[in-house]
């Protein structure tokens, strides 16, 4: 890359496109943005299950998972919900708008070592946002591996990010795509129920399959427990953290879980590692 890859130094890009995908206090908006400069722009490289600093000069930065697939082009989309000073901030931008972006950090989902697999994603509320490049790229590759299957729920269906291309999956043979949400709505059509539960109807065969989960705490854990009553092995699960963190790269110490830095030995980790560290789960 230009700058050799230095972490620290971030990129101006062009907002192309911003769309709120959930509505309410902690909506989430989705943002493809494009870089500025071009060198930059032909010479990003990401792969899927990394994550950038994205923000606003004069208000703050803030870790954000590539919610894109680098098979879908030139840009990068992040799917943010709005928390605190930074989310805020950056739910105002509008195409045309400028935000600031450096990375990409982290380790990546094996799609290499997976090839040949099924493979089965089981997300919750914007859980999903580091699942959709697996799923986008597993899909323009798909001659390289099995089967692909995605569970997603959320709370409500007004709660569900990237609606619309899983209304899409739904009619392509090619995937099994499974929604739920939690509780009775009118005119839902598809699961009511808790996405563990939705995982043990769909009953996925363990048989050369990676399983890759994504969600709040408590989802991961009944996630988890289900997987393995399926007859799961840890070694074919995998998760990915979102320890808070501060410098992304190892220096600060902000991210640990026991013996491990999310920003450098993850956000992407196979369960027979993660197993080893109580405190991942606390
Ligand atoms: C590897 C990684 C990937 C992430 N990917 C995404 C993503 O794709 N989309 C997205 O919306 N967010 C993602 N996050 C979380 C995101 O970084 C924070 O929500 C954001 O930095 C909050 O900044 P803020 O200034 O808006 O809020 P702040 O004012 O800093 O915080 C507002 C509230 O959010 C809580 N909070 C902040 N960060 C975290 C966190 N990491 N975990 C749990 N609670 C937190 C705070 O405790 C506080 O209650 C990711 C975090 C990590 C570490
Ligand atoms: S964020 Fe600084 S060590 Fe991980």
């Amino acid at each position: 890359m230009k700058n050799n890859g230095n972490p620290y130094i971030p990129h101006a890009a062009t907002v192309e496109e911003a769309w709120n995908e959930t509505y309410g206090d902690r909506c989430i908006r989705t943002f493809k943005v494009v870089f500025d400069d071009e060198e930059i722009r032909e010479s990003w490289e990401h792969r899927p299950g990394q994550c950038a600093i994205i923000g606003i000069l004069g208000v703050g930065e803030s870790m954000i998972s590539i919610s894109s697939s680098p098979t879908e082009g030139k840009f990068l989309r992040f799917s943010v919900m709005r928390m605190g000073k930074v989310t805020k901030a950056l739910h105002q931008l509008e195409p045309g708008d400028k935000m600031m972006v450096r990375g990409p950090y982290g380790n990546s989902f094996p799609v290499e070592e997976w090839k040949g697999k099924n493979i089965l994603t089981i997300g919750g509320g914007i859980g999903q946002a580091p699942l959709r490049p697996i799923v986008e790229y597993v899909k323009a590759n798909k001659d390289d591996y099995g089967d692909l299957t995605t569970i997603y729920g959320s709370r409500t269906s007004d709660d569900l990010c990237f609606r619309n291309e899983f209304e899409n999956m739904m009619e392509d043979d090619s995937v099994s795509c499974h929604l739920s949400v939690d509780v009775e709505e009118q005119d839902w059509p598809h699961f009511v129920g808790f996405v563990p539960t939705l995982l043990m109807e769909v009953n996925p065969s363990p048989e050369n399959r990676i399983a890759i989960t994504c969600g709040p705490p408590i989802m991961i854990k009944f996630v988890l427990e289900n997987l393995k009553k399926l007859g799961f092995e840890d070694e074919q699960i995998y998760t990915t953290l979102e320890n808070r963190m501060k410098c992304g790269i190892g220096k600060c110490g902000r991210c640990n879980a026991g013996n491990l830095y999310v920003c450098k030995d993850g956000p992407v980790f196979n369960y027979a590692t993660l197993k080893q560290v109580p405190e991942a789960f606390a």
